[in-house]
């Protein structure tokens, strides 16, 4: 069988990063580990998330993957060193908000969703240190939409009240774009979007990832030549037939 790519994500919302892989290399065999029995990971300390990215990661060594996929902005920022120490011949792509994006699409005022621990984390400060002078870009902390994701898109109501609190300063001051930092959020567009209460443009990382991934594979002549239809296995650390048909259904909703 030929090697996986692994994608891991410290729950569910990796798979909106599969999705944009699987759609770009259909022929490719991917293994999603969704870490759902520590998620989120966002709200713990940077030496806790380590332990937790690199503990999921190293069983999955035995699959001898060809890239490792850290489709999760927090694990990156946090543990992308650690996990390219576990294996130094396997290229290591993360993710990262894509505030420099927005940024160069000419939007000066942004609003940033992301984990608490992405936020306070020296890779973000860096991205904000690069934005032109005069842009203006707000950090909001929004974990209850990953708790809205893992627990399959269920409480509507409770996530629109709980971000019509939280994005607040932005309703009262509009902002041009929001870029979705954490690989949760674009299952909650909707919902973030009524909770500002006008239309904004989106902006995440997936699709750059998507690509950085097969350049990589491409240089490192590990593309699947054939074109015989690839695989994906879901995985968890929570293995129940429920985490498994919620990534099947997330897997199927367009993003
Ligand atoms: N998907 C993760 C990310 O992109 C979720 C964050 C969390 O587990 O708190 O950051």
């Amino acid at each position: 069988m030929t090697s996986p790519i692994v994608v891991f994500d410290s729950g569910l919302g990796g798979i909106s990063v599969l999705k944009k892989l699987a759609a770009l290399m259909p022929n490719e065999r991917y293994l999603y580990f969704g870490d759902s029995a520590n998620a989120p990971y966002g709200t713990r300390e940077r030496e806790e998330i380590v332990r937790l990215a690199t503990d999921a990661i190293r069983p999955l060594l035995s699959e001898r993957p060809k890239a490792i996929v850290i489709a999760c902005n927090t694990a990156t920022a946090a543990a992308r060193a650690q996990v390219q120490a576990l294996a130094p011949s396997v290229p290591v792509i993360g993710i990262r908000p894509a505030v420099l994006q927005a940024e160069a699409a000419g939007c000066r005022r942004i609003l940033t969703l992301a984990s608490a621990s992405t936020l306070g984390s020296a890779s973000y400060a860096e991205q904000l240190a690069q934005c032109r002078p005069g842009t203006d870009v707000l950090s909001i902390p929004t974990p209850e939409i990953v708790t809205y994701v893992e627990d399959g898109l269920c409480d509507r109501a409770g996530l629109l009240s709980a971000l019509t609190k939280a994005l607040a300063p932005a309703v009262k001051d509009p902002v041009e774009a929001v870029v979705l930092g954490c690989t949760h959020y674009p299952f909650a567009k909707d919902v973030i979007r009524t909770a500002l209460g006008y239309d904004v443009r989106f902006f995440d990382a997936a699709d750059d990832v998507a690509h950085e991934v097969r350049r990589t594979l491409e240089a490192g002549n590990a593309r699947e030549e054939s074109d015989a239809s690839g695989d994906i296995e879901f995985r968890n650390s929570l293995q129940t037939p429920q985490m498994l048909s919620k990534s099947r259904m997330l897997f199927s909703m367009p993003v």
